[in-house]
């Protein structure tokens, strides 16, 4: 057994001046699901979940504590940050001061690669990202498992990429007090044998979404008569997945992350009303997976709170399976990715 990607790496190469910091996270895909919360304020999910942090799409953002009343001011891409985007960062930023005993304002400046709100997980590499800058700018000195349950209050799947490879966020214990279920819950990295997996994604639609996937998540718990089943088999799902990650068997790791994938949407096409992400590109893609693994390669697919595709497949295999994909949706956009470092520190250009 080996972490292929150990732990995250919080020190800067190069210190910012005190009071700022910027730091760098990479989006995550989850193999096991995180669908459903049993505690919205804290973010606390139903299910524990897993997923392989990628070496694509990353968000770089930096802190800086400013003087003065007002407001924080945030910056998204260039842009001043609105609506509820804007809210979720100031309220996350006032749980860093609370934690800090700090009252400055904050000026926050983040710059993503991933189109935002597509199912591409720009949330998770966004508030790991956040997280790692503003408790580095607020002087927090947390390890990783606190930063990894600090980036959770901003956004759940950002709880796991704190760390590169594959890591599992676990839902914390059902009773108790909200301190110890907020203790309980925070991201680890998931120990494997050798792979050597690669990530073929497919952007067919890089829109905005129909419905949030917090929104969704919400329906689908308050409404759908499969969500109970499902999250039961989830947490079967995810004891297959850590032995199939155990022994390196990226077969097993497809097919269970594939049946996962696919059990989540189902649920949520039960909730009332239903919610499907899913579009015509998405299918005749799918249809296209299962061809692959009709001539013999081990591909399996996962679906987000979006249309995309993600296609899971051994790293000598990716060429074939992208120019496979790129065959059956001509309009989408096909890029391989592999696994990725965790989030860290950096100096102010993203390095
Ligand atoms: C389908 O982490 O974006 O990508 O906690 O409400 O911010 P909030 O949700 P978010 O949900 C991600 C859902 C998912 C599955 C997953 O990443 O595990």
């Amino acid at each position: 057994m080996r972490h292929d990607h150990p732990t995250a790496v919080l020190r800067p190469q190069e210190q910012d001046s005190p009071g700022s910091a910027t730091a760098v996270a990479h989006p995550n895909i989850a193999l096991i699901k995180y669908w459903g919360k049993r505690d919205e304020r804290l973010i606390l999910p139903v299910t524990d979940s897993l997923s392989m942090t990628l070496d694509v799409f990353p968000t770089t953002t930096s802190v800086r504590l400013a003087a003065g009343a007002g407001p924080d001011e945030v910056t998204l891409n260039g842009r001043p940050a609105e609506g509820e985007a804007g809210r979720r960062i100031t309220a996350f930023l006032d749980l860093v001061r609370q934690s800090a005993g700090r009252t400055e304002r904050a000026v926050v400046d983040t710059r993503n690669t991933v189109p935002t709100g597509a199912g591409l997980a720009s949330s998770a590499s966004g508030f790991a990202a956040l997280a790692v800058a503003a408790a580095a700018a607020y002087g927090l000195d947390l390890d990783a498992t606190a930063l990894s349950r600090l980036a959770r209050r901003g956004s759940g799947s950002a709880s796991r990429s704190l760390f590169g490879g594959f890591a599992v966020w676990h839902a914390g214990p059902e009773h108790g007090t909200d301190a110890d279920a907020d203790a309980g819950s925070y991201a680890e990295p998931v120990p494997t044998a050798a792979l050597d997996p690669a990530l073929v994604i497919a952007v067919v639609n890089a829109g905005p979404k129909p419905v949030s996937s917090r929104e969704a998540m919400r329906r689908t718990v308050d409404t759908s008569p499969l969500y109970r089943p499902w999250a039961a088999s989830s947490k079967d799902d995810l004891v297959e997945m850590r032995a199939a990650l155990g022994r390196g068997d990226l077969t097993a790791v497809g097919e269970i992350a594939e049946r996962n994938a696919l059990g989540m949407h189902a649920t949520m096409l039960a909730a009332r009303p239903a919610v499907r992400y899913l579009s015509p590109a998405t299918v005749t893609v799918l249809d296209r997976v299962l061809q692959l693994r009709q001539a013999g390669i081990a591909a399996y697919a996962t679906m987000d709170a979006g249309p995309n595709v993600k296609v899971l497949c051994p790293r000598a295999d990716a060429q074939r399976v992208a120019d496979a994909v790129r065959d059956a949706a001509p309009d989408s956009t096909v890029l391989v990715a592999g696994p990725g470092p965790g989030a860290r520190l950096s100096d102010e250009d993203g390095r």
